[in-house]
This record gives C-alpha cells, structure tokens and sequence, in this order.
C-alpha cells in the first residue's frame, strides 16, 4: 500500500499574463464564471482521483504537506479558502504540523483573504518578487508595482510568517544597466525571510528581449554571487534553485526531490506515486477536462531520476551499484571544487549545482545512468 501525505493543487489564473512565463494560466477576470468552473473541475477531479488511488492501492494519510501553486493561487480569494475549506473537512484531513504553502503575488491579495487561509491552516507563503528594482521589474512584464512588493513584504514580516521569496537571475538587459544584485539581496533580507528561491529565466525562441539576455559566464557569476551571500548570510544552498535557514527547507518540494509520493490536483498538476523500489507512476492533468495522462516508471527510469533528483539535493547521491568508474569520475569532481565525497556519497556545491547539466552528461558517456 502506498500512503500520501501531500497535495499539489495547481490553481491556473493570472491578473496578467507575464511574457517569459510557460506554466498554463489564463487571464483572470472576476466578473466570469472562471472559479466555479475551476470548482467544478476540481470536484469531478476528485473522482477520477479516487479511482486512480484505488487502482494503485494508494492511500491518503494525514496531511503533512500541501502547495497551491500557479498560476496566482492569491487570486482564488475567499472564495477559494471556503472551498478549499470544505473540500478538506469532506475528503482530506491536516496534520498537526501540515506545512501549508501558498504563492502569493503582490498585488493580488487582502488582508481577509489572507486571514482566512490562515484559519483553515495556510502557514507559509511563497512570494513572486523577482526584483527589486525598478528598472527589471518592468522589463520582466511584471503587473505589480514595488510598492506592492514591499507591502506583501512588510505584512509577513509584521505578522511573523514563515516566507520564501522568488528572486530572478538572467533578466534582460541586466548586464547593459549593471544589475545591482547584492543592493537587491539586502532590500530582501531586511524582511527576514526564511528561504528564498533564485530562478534562471529561461526563454524561447519566441521571447521579445531574447536578444537582450546575458551570456552565460554573467549568469553563472550572478548566480554563484547570490550563492556565496546567502551562504554568507545563514541561508544553506539545499537545492540548486533554493536556499532556506536551518530547519526552513520546503517539506513539500524535498518530497519531489526525494521520489517520494506526492498527489497533484489542477489543470496541469503533476502528481507522484512511489508504488514500489522499482516502480512509480506519474500522472499529470489535462487542461481540457477533469481527465490525467498517466505515465509508468520502471527501474531504468527510477534509476536516472534518483540519480538527477539526488545530485540537485545536498543530501548528494550514492549510487546503489556503486563501481571503480564512479570512484574515478567523483574524484574528479572534487578535483574541480564541484563538491565533496565521503563513503561513495557525492554531494555537489553551488559551482556542481551550475554545472549540473553537463556533470549528467559525463555520467551518461561514462554509462553510469
Ligand atoms: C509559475 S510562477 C507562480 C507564482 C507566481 N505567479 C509568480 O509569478 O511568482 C513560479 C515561479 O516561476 C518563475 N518562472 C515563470 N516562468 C519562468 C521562466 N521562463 N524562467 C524562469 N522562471 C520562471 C516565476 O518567475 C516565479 O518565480
Ligand atoms: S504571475 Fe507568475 S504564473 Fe502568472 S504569468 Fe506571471 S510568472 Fe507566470
């Protein structure tokens, strides 16, 4: 039996809609029916969720971790957390120390939407920032001013939440008009965040400014810079893209990393299933209607994840069938000042942490995934 303990729900609406941003979202517009057809598509969902739990013989345990992710969950209001409310008393129950996260754009919450998450068990809120400079922030296609930032900002800091902040790297122009990144990082630190998480933009082809991005010896400075600061600041670099203060680490997203069962409900939620050491089963919902495509993992493909997922994570991977060729090619590596390797366990640092791409591609030529 495969027990569940977390909850992705994918809430699909943006007040606009960012043009570097591929997650599926539609233009929110309060006057439509959007959130009852989002209510509707969740409740028929549910159904074909259960069924799905009963053909794999999953089952739910209590709750200990539960993400509203988007799109702009903020946008679901009080509308939302009477929904979500119910839905939870009805179907799903939280643990006591359930950590409960929400991402929250300034701009597009209140102080009662706020509260009344809150009561229903919201205690941690995940901030779209990006940047604190004037001149990026419009770059970047943001709808919320910095006024509006530094106002969400100050709410968690005054009411004591526990909050992660997104913060961006590779922006437009950021060369051309010298990106101040530390000045940044200080403004953000000053609310006392508890973690924070440092995206690399990453554009199509179609992207309008694809010509202004900075090359990528820029970005890797940019990123090892904010690396060694929040380092340098108390922060552990505990995935590639996140940073939290001791005992601050996302419960929820550690499960991803960890292969460890996560349900997912929404259009284009992605849920995991660990059914056994050898076999897994993903599924991902359609955006057209309340139905998942659903696809098996067997051991070659458990094998490569965890080698990935592992690698990204400074729980650092140790390879099951370890051989004298991952001796030699681990060597090599903290050769390079990639990382550190203590009995047959690799644990990459932030220059490993940058390079991960190709440090996968050596693993594959040498044939060890
Ligand atoms: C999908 S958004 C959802 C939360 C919220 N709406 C926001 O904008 O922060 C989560 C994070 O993904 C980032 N993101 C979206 N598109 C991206 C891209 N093309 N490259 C890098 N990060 C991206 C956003 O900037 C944001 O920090
Ligand atoms: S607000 Fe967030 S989810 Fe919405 S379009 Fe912008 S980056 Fe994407």
């Amino acid at each position: 039996m495969t027990h569940v303990s977390s909850l992705y729900l994918h809430v699909p609406f943006c007040k606009h809609l960012c043009n570097y941003c591929d997650f599926y979202k539609k233009q929110y517009d309060p006057a439509s029916n959007q959130l009852e057809d989002f209510h509707q598509f969740l409740d028929q969902s549910w159904r074909i969720h259960e069924e799905l739990f009963s053909e794999q013989k999953a089952q739910w345990s209590e709750l200990k971790s539960v993400y509203l992710g988007g799109g702009t969950p903020s946008l679901w209001g009080t509308k939302g957390a009477e929904y979500f409310k119910h839905f939870l008393k009805s179907s799903l129950k939280l643990s006591a120390d359930c950590e409960f996260t929400m991402e929250i754009d300034p701009g597009t919450w209140t102080v009662d939407m706020m509260m009344a998450w809150r009561e229903i068990g919201l205690n941690r809120i995940s901030i779209g920032t990006q940047t604190l400079d004037p001149r990026f922030i419009t770059i970047m296609d943001r709808s919320h001013s910095l006024k509006e930032s530094h106002e969400l900002l100050s709410y968690c800091q005054k009411e004591q939440l526990n909050f992660s902040l997104d913060f961006l790297l590779g922006i437009p122009f950021s060369q051309e008009k010298e990106r101040d990144i530390k000045s940044e990082l200080d403004q953000l630190l000053s609310y006392r965040p508890q973690h924070i998480s440092l995206y690399i933009l990453n554009a199509r082809s179609k992207y309008p400014l694809i010509d202004a991005l900075p090359d990528d010896d820029y970005i890797r400075e940019e990123y090892l810079l904010v690396s060694d600061y929040l380092r340098s600041q108390g922060f552990n670099h505990y995935e590639v893209s996140n940073f939290a203060r001791p005992g601050f680490e996302s419960v929820h997203n550690l499960r991803y990393w960890r292969g460890e069962s996560v349900a997912a409900l929404g259009p284009t939620g992605t849920g995991y299933l660990n059914l056994s050491s050898d076999s897994a089963l993903r599924y991902k919902w359609k955006v057209s209607r309340p139905d998942i495509e659903i696809e098996k993992l067997g051991e070659a493909e458990l094998s490569l994840e965890k080698a990935y997922l592992s690698l990204r994570t400074s729980d650092g991977w140790k390879p099951e069938c370890f051989s004298a060729k991952h001796d030699e090619i681990f060597n090599h590596w903290v050769h390079q000042s990639y990382g550190s390797y203590h009995e047959g366990r690799m644990r990459l640092n932030s220059q490993g942490y940058v390079l991960l791409d190709s440090l996968m591609d050596d693993l594959f030529r040498a044939k060890l995934v």
